[in-house]
Order: structure tokens, then sequence, then C-alpha cells
């Protein structure tokens, strides 16, 4: 997807420079709001509380696809036998997949009615992970209970950003440290008397975003409140590495190996182009990761022999490409002498590692409808669809073509957003989106470098302001996380 603020309804700056205006004034709330709230912590830690583990309950941030559900009930039989050897009545451990069939409770804020409701009475924190988040849970019990469950609180491992950033809506650009969100690898929590508050914020206002971008910054900024509500308590037993010994929870979102990775033949990468990026995002793509990729074909609007591109007769627009997508899904279908399992549409000025995906792609099901990717939302807070955003790539299973076309799932327009059109066909026609995390919309230094130091990332986007070769080597080219035998890869194997 482009720019969030370019897809809105015009006139689009006018909101951004009022927002970005307010949350300027509003960082030294936040810093009045984060030394209360460090007062307050340091207060309680003299004191325990005595909660019962049973008082937790903890929801797992799942997804339906077989591979990342199994994992979800990895993580959640692991919560269960810990808790049992507790002695301990055991905790409710919830799969978020399974709590509701709304298209929107990934993003978590639609379910907290249904929390506040089913364990205002009789729990006292809502305790969130990632499927990949490792929780000891005696610690974290133990840490749980140094904050006083009777007052509002948001605890996480707190991460900010070092610029103001698009994925943000360049928010606090006057000083982006200052907002802290949560790192949800490494967990987060919300005590009920917050989630109490937020659920009736939730049903006198329904949920103003129309795009869900950047799921954990814009659940901080909700629950924050412009001032209104707590900032985040930053907790340091929760963490992403394992370096200090009192984490009660490590969380990495590294790149999974389910057998051999995928072949380079069974991955078709499509690189959606135009004439004007002929000269220089091509040449680009081609000095960094086109050569990893057996399979690769250029789109264009005009044919170029040197590339070579394939002109699919599509005028050029400057946005959308819709058109082009779609005769990019039909031509792989047709391309039907040899059945390629997996196609890839990326644009011009993406950066992906093909070994990475080859790797990733060996966990998914290439005979089911798989549609992987970053995930986005637009207007989930009131029915909406999720999306794959096309910046950082879209991948689909051949079954997930198949199905996509085989429905009414047309463009209106050549230039309607691609991803977007795709996305809200595909829930209808079986084609549930999978998010990976490692997959990104944006350039690297859009994203906290605490944040993307526990990932493997498998792609990036946009060349703005940024040296793209050198990113690509940076943060994709092929190092000893892709060259990992098979002996580290047991390791990380069992360490599931
Ligand atoms: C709290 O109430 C919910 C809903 O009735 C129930 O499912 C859950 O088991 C209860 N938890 C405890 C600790 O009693
Ligand atoms: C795919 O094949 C159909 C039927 O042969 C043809 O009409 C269509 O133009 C082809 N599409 C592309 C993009 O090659």
């Amino acid at each position: 997807m482009r720019p969030p603020a370019r897809r809105r309804a015009p006139p689009a700056l006018l909101p951004l420079l009022t927002c970005s205006l307010a949350f300027a004034l509003a960082s030294e709330e936040v810093k009045k709001e984060a030394t209360q709230s460090k007062n307050l912590e340091e207060s309680d830690i003299s004191r325990e509380h005595g909660i019962d583990l049973k008082e937790i309950v903890f929801v797992i941030q799942s997804q339906s696809n077989a591979f990342h559900a199994q994992r979800a009930e990895q993580s959640k039989n692991s919560i269960l036998k810990q808790s049992a050897a507790l002695a301990q009545e055991l905790p409710q451990v919830l799969l978020l997949h399974e709590l509701s069939k709304q298209e929107g409770a990934w993003t978590i804020l639609p379910l907290l009615p249904h929390f506040s409701v089913t364990y205002s009475r009789n729990s006292s924190w809502i305790f969130f992970c990632e499927e990949e988040t490792r929780i000891q849970v005696p610690k974290l019990l133990e840490t749980l209970r140094r904050y006083d469950p009777s007052k509002e609180w948001f605890l996480g491992k707190a991460l900010h950003d070092e610029e103001s950033t698009i994925i943000h809506h360049y928010a606090f650009s006057e000083n982006p440290s200052v907002f802290k969100y949560p790192d949800f690898a490494a967990g987060w929590a919300l005590s009920l008397p917050l989630v109490n508050k937020l659920t009736k914020r939730l049903k006198r206002e329904s949920l103003k975003s129309d795009f869900t971008i950047d799921l954990k910054h814009e659940i901080a900024l909700y629950v924050w409140d412009r001032g209104d509500g707590p900032a985040l308590t930053a907790v340091p037993e929760l963490c992403t590495d394992s370096v200090d010994a009192r984490c009660a929870t490590t969380g990495r979102s590294s790149l999974p190996l389910c057998g051999n990775p995928v072949k380079k033949e069974d991955i078709f990468v499509a690189v959606k182009t135009c004439k004007k990026f002929h000269g220089d995002r091509i040449p680009i793509v081609k000095q960094t990761w086109a050569g990893q990729a057996s399979r690769i074909e250029y789109y264009s609007d005009h044919a170029d022999s040197s590339i070579p591109t394939v002109d699919l007769g599509v005028p050029n627009t400057d946005r959308g490409h819709c058109g082009k997508t779609f005769a990019i899904l039909e031509r792989f279908l047709n391309l039907s002498h040899d059945k390629i399992a997996w196609l890839v549409i990326v644009d011009d000025d993406t950066l992906i590692s093909i070994p990475r995906l080859r790797r990733l792609l060996s966990c998914y099901d290439a005979d089911g409808p798989v549609l992987l990717g970053e995930r986005y939302g637009y207007g989930l807070g009131t029915g909406g669809y999720s999306y794959v955003t096309g910046g950082g790539g879209m991948v689909f299973s051949r079954e997930a073509v198949r199905r996509l076309l085989g429905g009414q799932c047309r463009c209106h327009s050549n230039d309607a957003p691609d991803d977007m059109v795709l996305g809200m066909c595909s829930s209808g026609l079986g084609v549930p989106v999978t998010h990976s995390p490692l997959f990104h919309q944006a350039r690297p230094v859009d994203y906290p470098e605490a944040y993307l130091s526990h990932q493997v990332p498998v792609s990036f986007h946009k060349h703005w302001n940024i040296d793209p070769v050198k990113a690509y080597v940076t943060w994709l080219a092929p190092g000893e996380e892709d060259e990992a035998g098979p002996e580290t890869r047991k390791g990380r194997k069992d360490e599931l």
C-alpha cells in the first residue's frame, strides 16, 4: 500500500497536520504521565499483591492458518503445563482466532467488551502474547504481583520511534521518542480496571481509525487517550532477548523452517514496474536480490527488451495498480505448462530475500489457499477487511489465485488499490489473510531498532531517502541465519 495519508479521502493533508500538531502539544502530557506512572510503580513495588495464577487470562494473538494455529496451541500447552506444575488452579488460556469470527478480532480493541463482561468479576489481568512468546509462568506471576490490580495498568516492553515515521502517521514529530508502545513479542498486559474503562469508551464512541497499520502503536495511542488514560509502563521482566536473568518472557520473530526450504523453481516472482522506473529501480532489483529468483518477470506498461519487461497491455496508473495485478494473477494461472506452487508480487522498490522466503514458505500448505504478507486493516472497527499490504510483497499459493479469480472479485478501475481490493475479496472467497511480521511495508529506518533486532526480516519497501543497496546488504543479504546448517535448525526447532 502507498502512504496511508494518500489513501484517505481528500483533503488528505489537513487531518494529518492537525493530528501532528495535537500530538506535539500532547507530548508534554506524555512526559508528565510517564513520571506519574513511574512514581506510582515505585510506591507499589514495595507491596505485593497476592493474586493467584487463575486471575490471569492469557490471550495468544493466534491466527487460523494451520501452521500458526499449531504454534499457538504449543504455546498454550506450555503455559498450562507450567501452571499445573505450580499446583494452582489453571488460568484461562485463549487463542484469539478462536474467540471471535469477527474479521477485526486481531486488532483486539473490538474484543475488550467481551473480556470486560466475562472476566471483570473474577480476574485481575489480561495478558496478551504472540505465538512465539516464551513465558516463564512463575516469574510472570511474580512480576504481575508487583502492580496493584485495582488500578489501571498498561504494561509491556517499551518501544519508541527514533524518527517520526509514516507508519505512525508521523506522530509526535517534535520528539518521537517520548511515546512508548509495547513490543508484542515480549507480551503485554492490561489490568481489568483499565479493560473496563476502555470498554465504556468503546460503547460511548465507535472506533474511529480507518486504517490499521501498526497495531501496537495504535493500541497504545488508544489506551493513552491524549493523556486521559495511562501511558505504557515499561516492565524490565518482559523481554525479547534473554540476556537478563530476570526475564519472565522472551520473544523472537525468527524465521521458521518446516522440512526443506521450498525449491527456487517453485516460486514465481512478479515485479510490478512502469516505464519511468526502468532506469533507476530495476537496476537495483538486479543488483540486489533478483539473482536469487529462478523465475522472475517484470511487468510494465512498456516493452523493454533490455530488462526484459512483459507489457500486460494495462495502461500505467500512478497508484493502485489493480488492473496490472489482476493481469499478473491471470497470467500466473495461464502458465499452466508447469504448475508453479507460489506466486509473489512485489513493487520495483521492494527489497526481498528469496532464500528466507523459501524457508518461510516451507511452513505453509501449498495446496491450500494461502495469502501471506504484512497484514493491514481497513475500517475494522465497523466491519471492514484485512489485506496484505502490497509494498512488502504479497505471497499467493496457486489455490489462492484460483479462488480469487474464480469468484466475482474484479477491479472496478485499473487504478483501484490492488492490495485492498484483494483483501476485500479474500475472506469471502475462503482465502484468509495470514500475517507475517517479517514482511515490511516501509524502510528499515521506519521501525525501532529494538524491534528489528529480534527478527530475521524477509522484506522492506521504498527507496526514499535511503541507499537501497546498503539497506539490502544490512538487513536482507544472505548471512549466518540463512546458512544455518541442519544442527542449528534442529536447535531452533527444539526450542519450541
Ligand atoms: C471467570 O469467569 C469466566 C466466565 O464465567 C469463566 O470462564 C472462568 O473460568 C472464570 N475464572 C475463574 C478463575 O473462576
Ligand atoms: C489467459 O488465458 C486466457 C484464455 O486463453 C486469455 O484470454 C487471457 O488473455 C490470458 N491472460 C493473460 C494475462 O495472459
